[in-house]
């Protein structure tokens, strides 16, 4: 989702709604404005893009004080009710918010019991009620009270008619502010202000915002004072809307340790798996013998990795096709199959299709999807939303990781319901997955490393990925990351077929990427490298910081990344195949964010 707010001598709705449009690729399925005016807070809201409500809304009272959001749906579908902003029960309080405020349903359930009255199915609303209920005069102290009953994620701009602010808080989700004369600005991201100032202070997490028309000022959730540090900006437009990154690509990759956190909010329970969306098909997956996993591209090599963890987690049967073959395949399904379909777009045909067909023979059907209300959300009988926002760039990089996020879940919800999941074994795996952003991050802030290698590696034409089990699933995506926008031929082989027939095309020119993170078969991946190091190719080797001392001298280039559970190391991994693959492509002088011949969403056959 996106925030915009502003407070100065302009005219509100202009400066929110021009600057709201920018935030657009953050979310697009509503929209919304609050406006103070002398005669109350003016609402307008709306389902669809910006320009519904425009259309709706031609002309608005005139107003010096706004806040503004675009919306990609978490809880509650998009229709007009559930758009931002959301007020309190006497409309004086109006709260736009991006995140996920996990523990609404409590807070709700006690709000109502107070007498109030919700009109909307969000988790936002709970925060305007909150603001009513322990309003005593002054927005800034209740905040302060009301903070410590919000768990999750969350950044929210508040205003309220009776005073002269905007209050911003950011927990997780991002948000900055601009500074200009006589007039301040907030919104989620730096260009969506860059029309106005160039002026600003990037809020940090735990961090409250008092913006007024002369001055801002920061304070921590206990109300303490923090000092102000200003970041000047000079951004020309077309690096403005990648936030800075030369790509889409380079900055969907660098947001991946957001969007995995934002995935696992809400569905992670005082170290429980928690899938509420599933609850209707709760009979249906306890006696599910055998999944069917169908996809396309990338989200087909998240599939197999679901399928491993569905297999050896849940002790379940998987069959796994791409879509543009499960289609077209004669199924004798058995009794007790359940579907489950992966796309980011949700529109993707051949996926549809497969859907479509499962449905007809009577199989339930869990999409894995990015797009709320895309056909695929619609069409399945229950949807696990990823929660990577927007994807812009072609080749599909935060929308594998939190497809991956999704199925780990999934596949310790189903364990469970299968009585194969002590509570500590997934305590201890949960607990490993709330680390993976932070870990993560530590890749991502190591970018620079993987650049290099890609400095030796840009004039092959052919590069090679070696693996077994979890690390040939990462391999597969990896090669197919680095074709897509390189154009440099490569493939990827589990590790134990090198010598059936590719070993015969390794020479000194061809680079090999061996991703050696799966203990267990470690050291048989390691003879296959001798097989590649004795044909004079080239070896990367990409392992865990705890194999360093194994693994460094063995290839010519190496990355190791944060320990983590073998069965996790996808998540960790994935950052550095997709880096190499980004920095090979730039090297090349590629059109990264638009490969040649391909398109973000195939809807035809
Ligand atoms: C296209 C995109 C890929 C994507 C695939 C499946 O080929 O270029 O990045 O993985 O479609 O798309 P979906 O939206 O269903 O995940």
């Amino acid at each position: 989702c996106g925030i915009v707010g502003y407070v100065g001598q302009k005219n509100a709705y202009d400066v929110v709604i021009e600057s709201l449009k920018k935030l657009e690729y953050r979310g697009y399925d509503s929209s919304g404005v609050a406006l103070k005016t002398d005669e109350g807070i003016f609402i307008a809201k709306k389902k669809g893009r910006i320009s519904e409500l425009e259309k709706d809304f031609p002309s608005v009272p005139s107003s010096n004080m706004g806040i503004a959001h675009t919306r990609w749906a978490t809880h509650g579908a998009p229709k007009d009710e559930n758009a931002h902003p959301h007020t309190d029960c006497t409309g004086t309080i109006a709260v736009v918010h991006n995140g996920i405020i996990e523990n609404y349903r409590e807070l709700k359930a006690y709000l109502a019991e107070r007498g109030h009255k919700f009109t909307s199915e969000t988790d936002t609303e709970v925060v305007a009620h909150l603001l009513e209920e322990f309003y005593q005069g002054d927005l800034f102290t209740t905040l302060l009270k009301i903070l410590p009953l919000l768990k999750g994620a969350f950044a929210l701009a508040i205003i309220s008619q009776k005073e002269d602010r905007i209050l911003a808080v950011r927990q997780d989700s991002p948000l900055v502010l601009g500074l200009g004369r006589g007039e301040n600005f907030l919104a989620s991201d730096i260009p969506a202000l860059l029309s106005h100032t160039r002026e600003f202070v990037i809020m940090e997490n735990g961090q409250i915002a008092d913006i007024r028309a002369e001055h801002v000022e920061l304070y921590d959730f206990e109300g303490n004072a923090i000092p102000i540090k200003i970041t000047k900006v000079d951004w020309d437009e077309k690096q403005a809307e990648k936030g800075g990154y030369d790509h889409f690509m380079i900055k969907e990759i660098m947001e991946q340790d957001e969007a995995i956190r934002s995935t696992l909010l809400g569905r992670v329970d005082r170290g429980r798996v928690r899938l509420d969306e599933l609850e209707a098909l709760q009979e249906e997956l306890k006696n599910a013998e055998r999944i069917y996993i169908t996809a396309c591209g990338t989200a087909y090599h998240a599939g197999m990795v679901g399928a491993y963890l569905l297999r050896h987690v849940a002790g379940l049967d998987v069959e796994i096709e791409v879509a543009s073959e499960f289609r077209y395949a004669k199924h004798h399904w058995r009794e007790n199959s359940v579907g489950l379909v992966i796309s980011q777009s949700g529109e993707t045909a051949d996926t549809l299709q497969a859907l479509r067909m499962m449905k007809a023979d009577g199989i339930p059907v869990i999409a894995v999807v990015n797009v709320v209300g895309s056909s695929v959300y619609r069409e399945a009988d229950a949807s696990l939303l990823t929660q990577a926002g927007p994807e812009i760039a072609v080749a599909s990089t935060k929308a594998y990781s939190t497809q991956l996020v999704v199925l780990y879940l999934f596949a310790l919800y189903m364990a469970k319901l299968k009585g194969l999941l002590t509570q500590e074994e997934e305590q201890n795996i949960l607990e490993d997955l709330w680390s993976i952003p932070e870990k993560v991050k530590q890749v991502l802030s190591n970018a620079e490393s993987v650049r290099r290698i890609a400095q030796d590696t840009y004039k092959a034409n052919d590069i090679f990925f070696i693996g077994r089990q979890l690390d040939y699933m990462l391999a597969l995506e990896g090669s197919l990351k680095l074709k897509e926008i390189s154009y440099i031929h490569s493939e990827a082989f589990p590790a134990g077929e090198l010598k059936h027939g590719p070993l015969a095309l390794v020479t000194a020119d061809t680079p090999t990427l061996a991703i050696l993170m799966q203990e267990d078969v470690l050291e048989k991946t390691l003879s296959n490298v001798s097989e590649v190091k004795a044909r004079q190719g080239d070896v990367f080797v990409l392992g865990f910081e705890r194999d360093r001392k194994r693994l460094e001298d063995i290839g010519r280039w190496s990355f190791f990344v944060p320990d983590t559970l073998p069965l996790l190391a996808p998540l960790v991994g994935i950052p550095v195949l997709q880096l190499f693959a980004y920095y090979n492509a730039v090297l090349r002088g590629t059109d990264v964010d638009k490969p040649r011949n391909l398109a973000k969403s195939v809807t035809v056959e």
